[in-house]
């Protein structure tokens, strides 16, 4: 059996562990395994080398991902790359192939797998944000590093009487912010799933000073959206970094922790700071959890394909590692319900 296994789209902490667990395992059942650089684009390349414990060694406590990544359509409208990395992994010899990743990467797997690659994916995010699996491995370590970053902010908010806002990553998702202001104690947490009026988190700010809290701290998802007073406009919309989309067509998010902190010190005269934690959310050693879920997760997704039992993603239900159709994991995406922003809720102000 001769396995290839990549990791696509943003890096995250705890892809090493999901990478040693099925290499770990697949040797121990005496298959072959090969790492694909760079995602599907190592596919189209045929770029890959062997993994053997050598290559796999003291990679646990490490970040990234020794695989690189990238975010590649195989199924870009108008190219034919699907085609060229099928024929690839025919040439390469491979019997089953295990892609790590979000959302795009499992869906192109996913259509691979239809298009009668066998296929196993591993769900990969820090936010959190894919449906079949209780949590993602990545999610917890970003969520420590923004509630380390909120428990330093707090000690400056506070000595200088200020409000700080924290702009956190996501994407459409609100759980990474949900997590973290929970954790950190936040005042008042902003999320795309439920879009805020910035007279809302001004009166909550108000209210706090009115009890002789000086300070606040507001955390904003990337992907939070202002409701206006304009009815038109009770959704909200996206603030953009840039415009420019990638291939799974996806737009830049970020900015908006810069326009509600401008927002609140317009509205209430306190000054206000922004800071936005980016990328560094994603970078790192990964906490314990993470290692302990990858390393199941490339254990499990290696048992997949001794079972031969592909187009399927490997998911933590509770405490246990399952297994779930990969096509219904990849349908829709898991944005935070209306309970859990509620208790969340209880404890703003
Ligand atoms: O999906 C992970 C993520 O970090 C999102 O939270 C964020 O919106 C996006 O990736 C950033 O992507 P990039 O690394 O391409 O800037």
């Amino acid at each position: 059996m001769k396995i290839g296994v990549l990791t696509g789209g943003g890096d995250c902490p705890g892809l090493n562990a999901v990478i040693r667990g099925v290499v770990r395992k697949s040797l121990l059942l005496g298959y072959e395994v090969v790492g694909i650089k760079n995602g599907w684009r190592g596919l189209l390349d045929k770029n890959y080398y062997t993994l053997d414990h050598a290559a796999i060694s003291g990679i646990l406590h490490r970040g990234g991902t020794i695989l690189g990544s990238s975010r590649t359509n195989l199924y870009e409208k108008g190219k034919n790359y699907y085609q060229q990395a099928i024929d690839n992994y025919k040439e390469i010899g491979l019997d089953a192939l295990i892609a790590i990743g979000g959302e795009d990467t499992l869906g192109v797997a996913s259509k691979l797998y239809k298009d009668g690659l066998n296929v196993v994916g591993v769900p990969k995010t820090i936010d959190n944000d894919l449906s079949g699996t209780d949590y993602t491995f990545g999610f917890d370590t970003a969520v420590n590093i923004a509630t380390d970053a909120i428990d330093r902010l707090h000690t400056t908010a506070e000595s200088h009487n200020r409000v700080i806002v924290v702009e956190v990553m996501g994407r459409h998702a609100g759980w990474i912010a949900l997590y973290s202001g929970l954790a950190g104690g936040a005042d008042i947490t902003l999320i795309p799933e439920k879009p805020f009026k910035i007279k809302d988190v001004c009166d909550v700010i108000r209210t706090r000073h009115a009890r002789g809290k000086l300070f606040s701290i507001v955390v904003v998802s990337e992907g939070a959206k202002i409701n206006t007073e304009d009815e038109h406009d009770k959704d909200g919309s996206f603030v953009l970094q840039n415009l420019k989309k990638d291939s799974f067509g996806h737009v830049a998010l970020g900015g908006i922790g810069n326009i509600v902190a401008e927002e609140i010190e317009k509205e209430t005269g306190y000054e206000t700071r922004a800071v936005v934690l980016g990328h560094i959310q994603r970078g790192g050693t990964p906490t314990a959890a993470d290692r302990v879920l990858g390393s199941r997760f490339g254990i499990k997704a290696t048992e997949l394909v001794e079972a031969k039992d592909f187009g399927k993603m490997v998911a933590l239900n509770g405490a246990k590692i399952v297994s779930v159709s990969l096509e219904e994991a990849v349908g829709t995406l898991k944005t935070v319900d209306d309970e859990t922003y509620n208790e969340a809720q209880t404890l703003f102000g």
